[in-house]
């Protein structure tokens, strides 16, 4: 069989200097950009690795001319042609092929190209949708194409680091048995075994403990895990993790590899060198003076205890300390960026009230007294509340009081992080922490029972273990979250190995023996079987990648993510299927509560 002939590319599109000059050289791309100025032609030829300017003279022959003339954007071709420097004038700093250009010998049309629904830009501002209609498009652009290359670059570094030390690559199974897990897992019908389902995987996690029952002892894996839940600019249905277990390992062990690893990809891939050890903060600490569980510590703004509302006139402030919960502020600096005008404040109220607070109190500070806002129930103590938060001419300060230690926490971090984003506190830099001592227990209100913080098979701390029942609430687990700029970006645990201690922990979280027994049956059974002891960690790579090419969305960073309403665009699903394909796997559909 003869194959079709064309014109095979003999360089990339971004790889000619001025050294290449006198070469002919093959180039195939698309038609990015197609200038005429009367018989010449600039035509800006782009593959991934860049873009080419090619010039057809306007002496060149009819038929190249004529070639030319009948491209048209996106056209994929091949051109033959000598490589020349370009005049002085027209030499272009800003692309890596701009000292050059290439005279067309030769053109060729290897495929034509439709009418565009968008034009491919460096970023492409078209609605979300349209772009992921049409994904393979939409990466054809710069940005996206970037970000596709450097999240390659760091799950290559990622890989490399474990490949020169002990650890095992394993991959696990992706049809699975449902077992809960934190989220709502997807199901997979059984066509062999009627009304029997697998599951997807919401993590490896069961089956990373159990290679270490097994004796893998340095285990990794790039995983993809499924979660149904509804999509976040951070989360989506699908997404990878890099799975690590290890066995006879104590928590700062894990940090250890984990603070060593991205000083290696940082550096590697980025060329950015990251402090040895990262920050360490308790979950009280954090939620205390950051409030949230996954602080922005790229700026500091940090919360405090109002003592000046111990003894006051509002009662909003004396009814949350008599009833055990906080009252804590924040002082705003004097911004260029932001007026405290009654407008702005009540948008900050709004972002506190997403989080249960009642209200945002404040109290601006001019020509060295108070005024405004609550500053009338605190007359005559101008000096004391200003020596007490350091506020100065300009600045504003922030009041969140409830009843609720928690909910006063959230509902001012959340007052923090909006004026992190509007102030532009944050700069460019990465701020790495860990957030430890996690309570092992939160309690479902809704259910009204105990479940497990992060899951059920992370360890208490030691001091706890003779007393988890009495009171789990004040239960501390051998939890850690690494943070990164304000994101939630890996979470592990020390796990627990011991069978009774695990029973324990399923009947505090409403599992009976029986019920774990059924849902768990295959982990208690290999803990029988002298489990070592272990423990791992899991960053998403999603967010990691997010984070370092400084998008807001994962869906940026994934080459065919679904929208935020949870579908694909382009392939339309989750789509019906046909009647044979649900009688095979003995299901039907509702069409009423469709
Ligand atoms: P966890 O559920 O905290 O822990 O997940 C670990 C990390 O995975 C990422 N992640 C997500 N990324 C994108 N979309 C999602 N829906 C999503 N959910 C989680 C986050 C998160 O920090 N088995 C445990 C880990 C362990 O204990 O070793 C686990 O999965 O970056």
């Amino acid at each position: 069989m003869s194959e079709q002939a064309f014109l095979q590319r003999t360089t990339t599109c971004g790889a000619l200097r001025a050294s290449d000059e006198g070469r002919t050289v093959v180039l195939n791309g698309w038609v990015h950009r197609d200038r005429n100025h009367g018989a010449l032609h600039f035509i800006n030829l782009r593959d991934r690795y860049g873009i080419t300017q090619v010039v057809v003279d306007d002496d060149a022959p009819s038929e190249l001319q004529n070639a030319a003339s009948s491209l048209k954007l996106e056209y994929c071709i091949a051109v033959r042609g000598i490589v020349r420097r370009r005049p002085d004038s027209m030499i272009n700093p800003d692309m890596s092929t701009g000292e050059i250009e290439v005279k067309a010998e030769h053109i060729e049309i290897l495929s034509k190209c439709d009418v565009l629904p968008f034009m491919i830009e460096d970023e492409n501002n078209a609605k979300e949708d349209l772009r992921l209609k049409y994904r393979y498009l939409d990466l054809r652009g710069r940005g996206m194409t970037d970000r596709i290359v450097l999240r390659h670059k760091i799950v290559k570094a990622l890989r490399e680091y474990f490949y020169k030390t002990d650890f095992l690559e394993i991959e696990t199974p992706t049809l699975i048995r449902s077992t809960p897990e934190g989220a709502r897992d997807f199901l997979v019908p059984s066509r062999i075994y009627p009304g029997k389902f697998f599951a997807l995987p919401q993590s490896p996690q069961l089956y990373k403990q159990l290679l270490m029952v097994s004796g893998m002892d340095k285990y990794f894996q790039i995983a993809r895990c499924y979660r149904d839940e509804d999509p976040r600019g951070d989360r989506q249905l699908e997404f990878t993790q890099l799975d690590i277990e290890m066995s006879y390992v104590q928590r700062d062990d894990v940090l250890a590899l984990i603070e060593d690893l991205m000083g290696d990809v940082f550096r590697k891939v980025l060329n950015e060198e990251l402090p040895a050890h990262f920050t360490r903060l308790s979950y009280h600490d954090a939620m205390n003076r950051y409030g949230s569980d996954k602080p922005d510590l790229r700026f500091g703004l940090e919360m405090h205890d109002a003592a000046f509302a111990k003894d006051c006139a509002f009662n909003a402030f004396t009814e949350a300390l008599s009833a055990k919960g906080a009252v804590k502020y924040i002082v705003a600096p004097a911004s260029g960026k932001k007026e405290y005008t009654r407008k702005y404040i009540s948008e900050l109220e709004d972002a506190a009230k997403v989080y249960g607070a009642h209200g945002l109190a404040w109290m601006k500070v001019q020509d060295g007294s108070l005024s405004g806002g609550v500053s009338k129930f605190f007359q005559g103590r101008d000096e004391e509340i200003l020596a007490e938060t350091g506020a100065k001419d300009g600045d504003i300060i922030l009041i969140v009081a409830h009843e609720n230690w928690k909910k006063c926490c959230n509902s001012l971090g959340a007052v923090r992080n909006r004026l992190g984003a509007d102030l532009e506190l944050a700069g460019d830099g990465y701020a790495f922490c860990w957030i430890i001592d996690f309570p092992l227990f939160e309690y479902n209100e809704e259910e009204g029972h105990w479940e497990a913080a992060h899951h059920m098979f992370s360890m208490p701390q030691a001091e706890y273990i003779d007393h988890l029942e009495e009171d789990p609430g004040a239960v501390k687990g051998d939890l850690y979250d690494l943070v990164l700029n304000g994101y939630e970006l890996a979470s592990g645990s020390i796990r627990i190995h011991d069978i009774e201690l695990q029973k324990r922990i399923f009947r505090i979280c409403n599992f009976s023996d029986e019920k774990a027994q059924e849902r768990f049956g295959f982990l208690l059974d290999a803990f029988r079987f002298s489990p070592p002891p272990h423990g791992g960690i899991a960053p998403g790579i999603d967010r990691l990648c997010m984070i370092v090419s400084k998008v807001n969305t994962i869906r940026e960073v994934i080459a065919f993510p679904k929208n935020t309403a949870a579908m694909s665009p382009m392939d339309d699903c989750p789509a019906q299927v046909e009647d044979i394909q649900l009688r095979e796997l003995h299901l039907s559909v509702d069409a009423d509560k469709e």
